[in-house]
């Protein structure tokens, strides 16, 4: 038995830890994640009544093309359905793109750091990964157009970029796609992207018009708030999601995730919402981080990547201990943690912990 010698080396995906496992090792019993940016609101009462209503129907196959959710979310991007293809969170959209644009032997371009599941999902087709560093914490747009060749398939700018949070100004935006040739897909992904304040966020849509080969990326998994039921989409050039729907499994969204997605996006209420208590959220954690003297990196998103100036696996660990799942252990920035906002007393319970690990440290160092 041989495995594909493309995944041979792979590792296995490592998820933010389940707040269960923390409390049976720790003894703890109150345990807050603000490790995998989830929504701390929830969801909206429109999809909760709407997955409820679709029980009744799930011995039956859901609609393979997404139909209702397709017209709901098409009416609201002002796109055609043509334009959408639906995935099991866009994790499966990111899963298709690759599965097919990309061969053996192609490149494609990510920053570094950024979403691992761009990396991951190259690599598992055998194709080279061009990794060009963050500048200041932000793609640097310019030197990823330096690396395309005539292998380059896809380039993928995660806007806001996680773990970062940075975003990139839309001037430079346009400006970059302008310069990216034709047979390069330009993979957008906005899975933060209701969270972005107005002037800063592109209108990613219109630029479907004037750019055949951008393809963005959204999700129901963030804002939304429908994480556990899988459910993302892109939005493309009809010609572009031919393709992709021509690798997409036969049912690969469930019908409660198709209805709960469909009366989510009609409840844009519980959508603003969620933004204007997370920007407050982001308020207040920006300004205890400046109070205690520890550099961030503007957040745009509903996470924000700050700087211990500690070895940040020290820091993750005294966090846990005192029951705050957090995220650690990235490449470049070995002193650097990123956090969820959380509802605001979360958010309280964490920068209380945060001070008690730091002026442990501090004691002991
Ligand atoms: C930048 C980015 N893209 C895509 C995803 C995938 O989200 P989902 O598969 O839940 O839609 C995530 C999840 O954390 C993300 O951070």
């Amino acid at each position: 038995m041989q495995p594909k010698q493309s995944i041979v080396h792979l590792p296995v995906y490592q998820p933010g830890k389940p707040i269960e496992d923390v409390k049976r090792e720790l003894g703890l019993t109150e345990v807050i994640k603000l490790a995998s940016n989830e929504n701390p609101f929830g969801s909206s009462p429109k999809a909760i009544e709407a997955i409820q209503a679709e029980l009744a129907n799930i011995s039956i196959y859901p609609d393979s093309f997404s139909t209702e959710l397709a017209a709901a979310v098409g009416s609201y991007l002002n796109v055609t359905a043509k334009q959408l293809i639906f995935g099991a969170g866009s994790d499966e959209v990111i899963l298709m793109l690759a599965r097919a644009y990309v061969h053996p032997g192609d490149e494609t371009i990510m920053a570094d750091e950024t979403f691992s599941i761009y990396k991951h999902n190259v690599q598992v087709e055998g194709a080279v990964c061009i990794e060009v560093p963050l500048k200041d914490g932000t793609h640097d747009l310019p030197a990823m157009l330096a690396k395309v060749t005539d292998k380059t398939k896809i380039i993928w700018v995660c806007n806001p970029n996680n773990p970062t949070g940075t975003v990139v100004g839309k001037d430079e935006l346009h400006a970059f796609l302008k310069q990216v040739p034709e047979h390069v897909i330009v993979v957008l992904d906005e899975a933060y992207f209701e969270y972005v304040a107005e002037e800063k966020a592109p209108d990613s849509v219109a630029l479907l018009g004037e750019f055949k080969n951008l393809v963005l990326l959204r999700t129901f998994s963030k804002i939304y708030g429908l994480a556990s039921l899988r459910i993302g989409y892109g939005v493309g050039h009809p010609d572009v999601i031919h393709f992709i729907n021509q690798v997409r499994e036969p049912f690969n969204t469930t019908r409660v995730a198709q209805a709960a997605a469909t009366a989510s996006i009609q409840d844009q209420a519980f959508v603003a919402e969620c933004k204007a208590r997370n920007a407050e959220g982001l308020r207040y954690l920006t300004g205890e981080f400046e109070r205690m003297g520890l550099h961030y990196f503007e957040p745009n998103g509903n996470f924000v990547m700050f700087d211990t100036k500690l070895p940040s696996t020290q820091v993750f660990d005294g966090l846990l201990r005192r029951g705050i799942i957090s995220r650690a252990r990235w490449a470049h920035y070995p002193t650097y943690i990123r956090i969820t906002v959380g509802s605001q007393e979360q958010n309280e319970k964490f920068i209380a912990a945060l001070e008690q690990v730091l002026q442990e440290a501090a004691v002991l160092g």
